[in-house]
This record gives structure tokens, sequence and C-alpha cells, in this order.
């Protein structure tokens, strides 16, 4: 149930089938090139997309946009160490800038970076650092029923350092809950082994704690030693073992735009700080704003303390589950257990007919948004060219926003969607043309069904 009531509300509208068929051929088979006031329920993301409190909203008309010594920073510095336990913050416009200001200060030229699973954006800054990214994902993460299917795989963590020497592995990251890997949840066990791996090789702990608040309150069903505990003391005791944090707070910051690196006031960490606080300066802004203003700052510190009310955190689960549901009881593979921001749903089994190289994942993306006007991104074939990633098309869910009768939508496209295939009615895609950055094709790529 939502634990919520509306305020300020934005209409939406469907416009009919002729016109959605016709904005998908202008858009050139691309979902990023729609407009969103044609889309009718937008799962793109749940970055930045949410609905923020009352509380936000009378924080933001609060906001102090001093350059230099802001309230605003005050607050969120409050709430980054109440919440998850880290004294030391550098504010930064987004995630991305977050990676930017630490992976540049704390990778050089020639080195490696295991993570449970890279999200692009880390991985990129992570290249761009001169180093080399490796995902290490537990052994069939996605095959079976696993109830922590994000953990970090600390054996290859341990082979990559025999093979390439620990002094070449600055630090060790764990992605939670990991986006890149059906938005599964890590345990805080595996969080444990990932600290003892870093001190054995003398790497630091990051923590990409976009989703922190979604991660903590899966330890607490499913992880034993926490039953009894609430979702802000997990939230707390997960990164307790992190030097450092990134944070998007588009994610479970409640907020728009935003987002730090966080450090552990650590005198051996006081070199990486400096580093890193040089680099935010130069790239993000003065450190008591960091690319923010201050009423989005104010925003922020109010949204995280919200992320982790059980009140929220349970409904925002169990929103996720149910779409889960929706759409399983109609057939339609989705991967379970769900994960704590979307609904991941394998492209190749719901349209077996179209090939890999026609791009199944990309024209079921079409399809959604041609039978219910839903927007939904393909994180499979076109989106990553020569990778063997599975198929996937991602339901995300923004927070605070959508209701029942939504997913019921959803839902019910799927269910148009599959009359339309099992009448041999969908066909794939070809590029009609690509930016010169493969790795970037999924945003701006443009391409007609296949004979047409
Ligand atoms: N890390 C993870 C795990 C993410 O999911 C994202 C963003 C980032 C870092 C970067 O944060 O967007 O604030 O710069 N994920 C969004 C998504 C874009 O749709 O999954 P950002």
């Amino acid at each position: 149930m939502r634990a919520y009531k509306s305020k300020v509300v934005t209409p939406i509208r469907l416009p009919d089938r002729d016109e959605r068929a016709a904005n998908l051929e202008r858009a050139g088979y691309n979902a990023f090139n729609l407009d969103s006031s044609d889309v009718f329920v937008d799962l793109l993301t749940d970055s930045g997309t949410g609905t923020m409190s009352d509380a936000q909203w009378a924080a933001l008309m609060r906001g102090d946009e001093a350059y230099a010594g802001s309230e605003s920073f005050a607050r969120l510095e409050e709430a980054v160490s109440d919440v998850m336990g880290f004294e030391r913050l550098l504010p930064a416009h987004q995630g991305r800038g977050a990676e930017n200001v630490l992976y540049g200060a704390l990778v050089s030229e020639g080195d490696y970076v295991p993570n449970n699973t890279h999200f692009d954006t880390t991985r990129a800054h992570v290249a761009n650092a001169g180093a080399e990214p490796v995902d290490c994902p537990v052994e069939g993460a996605l095959s079976g029923d696993r109830e922590f299917a994000g953990d970090l795989d600390v054996g290859k963590v341990r082979d990559l350092a025999d093979e390439v020497g620990a002094d070449r592995i600055p630090a060790v990251v764990v992605t939670i809950t990991n986006n890149s890997l059906a938005g599964q949840p890590v345990s805080v066990e595996n969080l444990r082994a990932a600290r003892e791996v870093a001190d054995e090789l003398d790497a630091t702990f990051v923590v990409d704690a976009c989703r922190f608040a979604e991660n903590a309150y899966f330890v607490r069903e499913r992880e034993e030693e926490f039953a009894d505990a609430s979702v802000a003391e997990v939230a707390r005791e997960q990164l307790s073992y992190a030097d450092a944090v990134v944070m998007s707070g588009k994610k479970d910051g409640l907020v728009n735009v935003g987002g730090f690196v966080g450090l552990r006031d650590d005198p051996e960490l006081d070199d990486l700080f400096e580093r890193a606080r040089e680099r935010a300066i130069l790239y993000e802004g003065f450190t008591t704003y960091g690319g923010m203003a201050g009423r989005d700052l104010a925003a922020m510190a109010v949204g995280l303390r919200e992320a982790v009310e059980e009140r929220y955190v349970a409904d925002r689960v169990a929103q996720v589950r149910r779409l889960g549901e929706l759409l399983a009881d109609r057939g339609v593979p989705v991967h379970r257990p769900t994960g704590g921001h979307a609904v991941y749903v394998d492209a190749d089994a719901f349209l077996p007919e179209i090939p890999r190289e026609e791009f199944p994942g990309q024209a079921l993306v079409c399809e959604l948004y041609r039978e219910g006007g839903v927007r939904a991104v393909e994180l499979g074939s076109f989106a990553f060219p020569d990778s063997d990633r599975p198929e996937l098309v991602r339901l995300a869910l923004p927070r605070r926003t959508y209701g029942a009768d939504h997913l019921e939508h959803v839902a019910e496209t799927f269910e148009k969607v599959a009359e339309r295939r099992d009448a041999g009615e969908i066909s794939g895609l070809e590029i009609v043309e690509e930016p010169e950055m493969a790795e970037l094709r999924h945003f701006s790529a443009e391409l007609r069904p296949v004979g047409e």
C-alpha cells in the first residue's frame, strides 16, 4: 500500500495508436528520441525521475545559495554522516561527477579495478583514468533464484591479484544493488568478504551506494542476522565496511539531481581525500556546493533520511515486486526474484523468433510504446555491442510516482504485444545510423524495421 498521497500532479496523456506509431517512426525506433509528453508510463529510468516529498520541497525553499560554507551543505553533511556513516563529504552534480572525482584521484594508468559489475559510467571513468575495469559477478548470477545474485565473487578478485599483482589494484568496488545484473542485492556477508580482500590487497574499498536503501531492505529480509534490525540500521551496517562511497542522489537520495563522494574520517585516507578535493574543485565546484544549487543539497539531505524510513522502502520494493508478479502471471519471462528498482524482462525468451542481429530487446521496447505508450530501456545487444550479456529490457520504476493502475496498464500492454507476436506481426530492427562510439549508440542511433 502506498504510504503517501498526492498533492501535486502532472497530467499525462496516451496518444492514440496511429500517433504512437508515427512518433516511433519519427524517433528512429529509439525510445531516447521520444518526447516525454508523448509517453504515458515512463519506465526508462528510476534516476532523477521520482517525486519529492512536501518536506523536501520545504527544504528547497530554505536552500542556502552561498558559494562557500553553505548552511545546506552542513545539513547534507549531517545527513550523510547519520544515515550512511561517512564524515567527509564532497558533493557532485550527479553520480558520474562523483565517479570522476574519486576514480580520477584513486586510479592510475595500468591499474585494474574489480567490481561486482561496473555500471556503464563507472566503467567509463575507470577506463578514462587509464585502468582496466574487471567485472567479478558470482558464477551463474542470473541463472537461478539466488537471494544475493548481486554479490562480488571475491575468489575472482584474488585470482586477478595473482595475475596482475596486488599493487596494480588500487580499489575494490561493490555496487549495491547491482544495477547491471537485474538490480540484484548484495549481502552484508559479501561486503565483509570484500573488505577482507581489500585489506589483503591494501586496496581502498569503495561502495557504489546509489540504491543503498533498497539493498538494506533485501538484507533485512534475507539475511538471518538482520531479521530484527531496522532498514536504517542495516543501511549503516552494510556501508560500515567501506572506506568510501560514490553516490547518485538521483536514486536513493530521492532527488532529481545530485550526488557525492563520502569518505571515512581515517588518517590513512587523508591523501586520497586531498587529491579528491582538488579534483572536486576543478571539475564540480567549491567543496561546499560541488556543482549543485544550495536548495538541491538541502532537498537531498531530507531525501536521504526519507529513503531509510520503513514505510517508504517497504512500499518501494513491494511495488517493483508487484509489477514483476503481474508480468509473470501473464507468462512474461521476468527475472525473479525482482530487484529493488526495476523489473528485467528476457527479450530473447519473449520474442524468440527475432534473431540477436535484429535486436529483440529493442524490438520489444518499440512494441511496448506502440501498444501502450510505455517507455522502457534495452540493456542487451543494442546497448552493449559485442558483449555476450543477456538480452534484457528494463522497466525501471520512478520512486513515489506511479500507482497500481499504471502497473496494470503496463501488464495489459505486454498482453497486446504478446498477441501481435503470436500473430507474427512483430519484426526485428536494423540500424540506419549510429554514432562513432558504438558504446553510446543506444542513446542516439536510428533504426528501422527489417524489410521496410
Ligand atoms: N552507478 C550506478 C549503479 C548507476 O545506476 C548510475 C546511474 C550511476 C552510477 C551514475 O549516476 O546517472 O547520477 O550520473 N544509473 C542510471 C540508470 C542512469 O538509468 O540506471 P548518475
